[in-house]
């Protein structure tokens, strides 16, 4: 399962970045608005530091404007992705982005059905939000489940992205289904390492060596 993280924070994209696992960073408006630059300045950023998909957010809700603000994007290095939220418009400027080369990542899925159109639009990535589906008492690793089934019946080489992750343990649900990405928050990143029995070990191991020495 690739790794990526989903931050618009330059320092933590390097920190992680440094750990040598990470494939691709994904942002949103929100995460961006939190930084205080602006989105194209970000993304220059983001694609000097991380060699793979980096997605970038249009704010057009129509399709003209949405591959109008996509190619312009696109142009700033070849690893930027185009992220549309999902809607009519966004199927269609899909159509049209994914025609000239330029990978979409069809965000905000809630559904298998939203999902299935976006793959049948072209879309490279589909961004299902399984996180904002457990908050409303709905099983958001069966949907990952769903879209994973149904882009294997069809062969859609459409990657499922697991979006909207809380925690370590929807990370491993998440590759257990093999989902192909999950983009990941910088603290549930650090969490994912971190256990204390080997944090104990550790400790132990450098004491008793440590203790050998002074014999
Ligand atoms: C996906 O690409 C989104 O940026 C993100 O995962 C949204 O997650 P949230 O529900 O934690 O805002």
């Amino acid at each position: 399962m690739k790794i990526f993280i989903d931050t618009a924070n330059i320092e933590k994209i390097k920190e992680i970045n440094d750990w040598g696992i990470l494939d691709g960073v994904t942002t949103n408006p929100s995460l961006i608005a939190k930084e205080g630059k602006d989105l194209k300045t970000i993304v220059t950023e983001i694609s000097k530091i991380v060699d793979g998909p980096i997605s970038a957010e249009v704010m057009s809700m129509d399709a003209e404007g949405m591959v109008k603000e996509g190619r312009e994007l696109a142009k700033i290095h070849p690893n930027i992705n185009i992220k549309l939220p999902m809607c009519v418009e966004t199927l269609k400027a899909t159509k049209v982005l994914s025609s000239e080369g330029i990978k979409v990542n069809v965000t905000l899925i809630f559904s298998s059905q939203q999902a299935l159109l976006a793959a049948k639009a072209g879309a490279a990535f589909v961004s299902p939000f399984l996180g904002r589906l457990d908050d409303i008492g709905t099983d958001g690793i069966q949907l990952i489940a769903e879209i994973m089934t149904i882009f294997n019946n069809y062969g859609f080489n459409t990657q499922v992205i697991a979006a909207s992750i809380r925690g370590p343990m929807h990370v491993s649900a998440v590759a257990q289904i093999g989902c192909d990405i999950a983009t990941i928050p910088y603290d549930v990143l650090k969490k994912m390492i971190e256990h204390p029995k080997t944090s104990e070990g550790i400790a132990k191991f450098i004491a008793d060596y440590e203790k050998s020495q002074k014999n």
